[in-house]
């Protein structure tokens, strides 16, 4: 597992053994679809204050800390150094391989991601399994949240989630909530009381930090996405090659490393 710990110590004193075994941190990256503290950030700050244990925590706010659209160039399929704004997203992706944890935060903007949000999944489409998924999203949790006046909550979580899973992670929640309010300030204390409830739930299941299972669903997504490089669909033969140099057209899997 990408826990950065140091997990380990062991000392010889007279024959006698002791072993301090440090506490695991959770890195946990948060990728903000807007750059204000709304209702959609107040209910992640809550989820990720009552995940238990030692937490290495950082945020992202869109689009203050990636202010780009992707220009279409493909040139990423080749290398992702090659991206015109790679210096900024080397930065994130770094953070999102290392972290245990991703949340994204998007407030429902007509039925849909936040642009900035949209904006951030374009230029991480490389990852997608259809083009060169990275190895390390195969053992992450995520965690995908929306608010929203009265309806689309749900359809933007689904949209974001959607991404996520077409790049590996195996463990996707959603939670989107109609909250009657155009700032949290607005919040009905009966909505903010059930938000309580399911941030707590949530992050009990989170703190118990398991080994993440890959289910079917990224098995199937996984072969079917290999069978395609190996017919030469895919968009170029840089992604091919790297399908090859990690041996995953030769049986090897990403989540078994
Ligand atoms: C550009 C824009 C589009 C919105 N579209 C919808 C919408 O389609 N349906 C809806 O119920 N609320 C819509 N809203 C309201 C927000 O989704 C809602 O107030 C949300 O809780 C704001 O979250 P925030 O406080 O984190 O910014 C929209 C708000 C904005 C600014």
């Amino acid at each position: 597992m990408l826990l950065s710990v140091q997990a380990y110590h062991t000392t010889m004193k007279n024959q006698d053994f002791s072993v301090v075994v440090q506490e695991k941190n959770m890195k946990i990256i948060v990728i903000n679809g807007q750059n204000h503290k709304g209702s959609t950030w107040n209910i992640g700050n809550q989820l990720v204050g009552k995940i238990s244990g030692n937490k290495e925590i950082k945020e992202y706010f869109l689009p203050k800390d990636l202010n780009h659209f992707c220009m279409g160039c493909f040139a990423c399929l080749e290398k992702r150094e090659k991206c015109p704004f790679w210096p900024e997203k080397e930065k994130i992706q770094n953070d999102m391989k290392q972290a245990d944890l991703l949340i994204f935060i998007s407030p429902n903007y007509c039925m849909m991601p936040s642009a900035p949000m949209k904006a951030f999944l374009d230029l991480f489409f490389t990852n997608w399994m259809s083009h060169k998924p990275l190895k390390e999203m195969f053992s992450k949790k995520a965690i995908v949240i929306s608010s929203t006046a009265g309806a689309g909550a749900k359809k933007t979580t689904k949209l974001i989630a959607n991404n996520l899973t077409n790049w590996g992670i195996p463990d996707v929640t959603e939670y989107g909530i109609a909250v009657n309010a155009m700032n949290w300030e607005m919040v009905p204390d009966r909505i903010k009381r059930k938000i309580d409830k399911a941030t707590g739930r949530m992050a009990a299941k989170l703190s118990r930090l398991q080994k993440v299972k890959v289910g079917i669903k990224i098995r199937l997504l996984f072969w079917f996405y290999g069978g395609m490089q190996k017919a030469d669909w895919s968009a170029s033969k840089a992604e091919k090659n790297y399908w090859l140099d990690n041996g995953w057209l030769d049986g090897k899997k990403p989540w078994k490393q």
